[in-house]
């Protein structure tokens, strides 16, 4: 018996790819290992968005690289956005990998990890034809799933690698989705967050906005979520969406990056600070309680404290109930890496603390003003005290409950009683009487 570990260290895609991997190794008669120690192959399915990201994939192939006990060592796998941009030099830097298989072929993992018995195995092509055809069909899983529904990058933002590590923006057919997604609530999902790079310019025959339509006629289907939206894409029919169609939870994910339209240009995000704010207003209009988050870069090149102070702004009038941040980090091949005018590492450090403080308030404003408020949460995983249980809002707030008898994949109705900046607190309510009477 052999087993198996894949291990995520990217994005939402970037672990949907890792649970489809597991799904392949699974189906070629691998078993599940509970840790590196134990395992038979490892697969380490990386990152490249960020340097620090990049260079994880290094030290972990040096502790795997260690003998074990037994003398063994498991087979490595190099999977993910390090190895399509980097395959040569992962096989130079660590010539222990035996396999190194990039985010859009790795539906031939289990063929890469025959020929890898005779000579590593390369694999970093950007295969014309559709990897998710190629996959076995999807496990049971947890309550909440991910569905991969677009995956690749036409925009090229001048500081980002994903454009040369996921190649150009497609789209899976409709049909393939809803059966996925019907597979998925079949064994037991009951929200599902539908992803990519740029999930908002899917165009599979109908828009985002037709296919969360679609899928909302799954009747066992409760909650529908969607990430990550480019704000170029956020259509009129997306935002209607939002109003018309309940499952639809009140949560976006539209990162602007900067709040300084001149940044913007130099990035080439092809939206403005003021187009921006026009499609959240638009989308406020719609659905006044929505909860926005988002990614800020601070440090870009050529950022002037004036285009740093825009980005505080932005911050306090949208009222961010969650944000990512981080330090601009210069990325081979781009063109930003070559701009003149980078900016010195203390001056990033200085500006992130500044941007993620401010974050914080508000996002405590925004947990804050939910007090009160009685929602189901969708419960997730048990807390550190006895009997408590977190679970999620529709406002994707993490929310504390006490509730011995629940289980994980609830969906309990509560009421909103505290806030943190990071989680709220909730008390569960009594069941409605027509279910109680059971
Ligand atoms: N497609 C999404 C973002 C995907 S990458 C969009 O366009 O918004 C996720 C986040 O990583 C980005 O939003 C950005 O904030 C950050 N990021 C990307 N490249 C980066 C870089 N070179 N340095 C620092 N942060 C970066
Ligand atoms: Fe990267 Fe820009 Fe594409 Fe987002 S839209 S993945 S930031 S190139
Ligand atoms: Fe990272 Fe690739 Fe996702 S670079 S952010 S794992 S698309």
């Amino acid at each position: 018996m052999s087993r198996y570990l894949v291990k995520s260290f990217g994005c939402q895609m970037n672990v949907y790819d890792s649970e489809r991997m597991g799904d392949l190794l699974a189906a070629a008669g691998h078993d599940p290992a509970e840790s590196p120690e134990t395992a038979d192959i490892v697969v380490l399915n990386t990152c490249h968005i960020r340097e620090k990201a990049a260079e994880k994939l290094y030290s972990d192939i040096g502790r795997l690289r260690q003998p074990r006990a037994d003398g063994s060592r498991p087979v490595i796998v190099a999977a993910g956005c390090v190895a399509q941009a980097e395959g040569e030099e992962i096989a130079r830097r660590a010539p222990q990998v035996d396999v190194i298989v990039g985010p859009l072929a790795y539906h031939r993992l289990p063929q890469l990890l025959e020929d890898a018995k005779t000579a590593r195995a390369i694999d970093t092509d950007m295969p014309a034809e559709p990897k998710f055809a190629a996959l076995p069909p999807r496990r049971v899983q947890g309550a909440s799933a991910f569905l991969t529904v677009q995956e690749g990058c036409d925009k090229f933002c001048t500081f980002c690698v994903v454009p040369y590590t996921r190649g150009a923006e497609t789209s899976r057919p409709l049909a393939d989705l809803v059966a996925e997604a019907e597979a998925l609530v079949a064994a037991g999902a009951v929200e599902i967050t539908l992803i990519g790079q740029n999930v908002n310019a899917y165009h599979g025959g109908i828009g985002l906005a037709g296919l969360i339509a679609r899928l909302a006629e799954i009747p066992a289907l409760k909650r529908i979520r969607y990430t990550t939206s480019h704000p170029r894409d956020m259509a009129d029919d997306l935002i209607a969406a939002h109003r018309d169609i309940p499952k639809l939870m009140p949560y976006l994910h539209l990162p602007v990056q900067s709040g300084s339209t001149r940044i913007l240009k130099a990035m080439n995000r092809a939206h403005t600070r003021d187009s921006y704010l026009a499609s959240l207003a638009a989308l406020r209009a719609v659905r006044p309680d929505v909860a926005i988050s988002g990614d800020f870069i601070v440090g870009f090149p050529g950022e002037t404290d004036e285009d740093f102070a825009d980005t505080l702004s932005i911050v306090r009038e949208v009222g961010y109930a969650q944000a990512y941040s981080f330090k601009y980090s210069p990325r081979p091949g781009t063109p930003a890496a070559a701009m003149a005018d980078q900016i010195p590492e203390a001056l990033k450090d200085a500006r992130l603390a500044e941007l993620q403080a401010l974050i914080a308030t508000t996002a405590q404003a925004f947990n804050t003003a939910t007090i009160g408020r009685t929602c189901e949460i969708l419960l997730e995983r048990p807390g550190r005290k006895p009997g408590q249980l977190i679970g999620k809002t529709p406002w994707l707030q993490s929310a504390y409950i006490t509730a011995p008898d629940a289980r994980i994949g609830d969906l309990v109705r509560v009421r909103i009683l505290d806030a943190g900046p990071n989680s709220v607190e909730a008390e569960v309510l009594p069941l409605q009487p027509e279910s109680a009477a059971a």
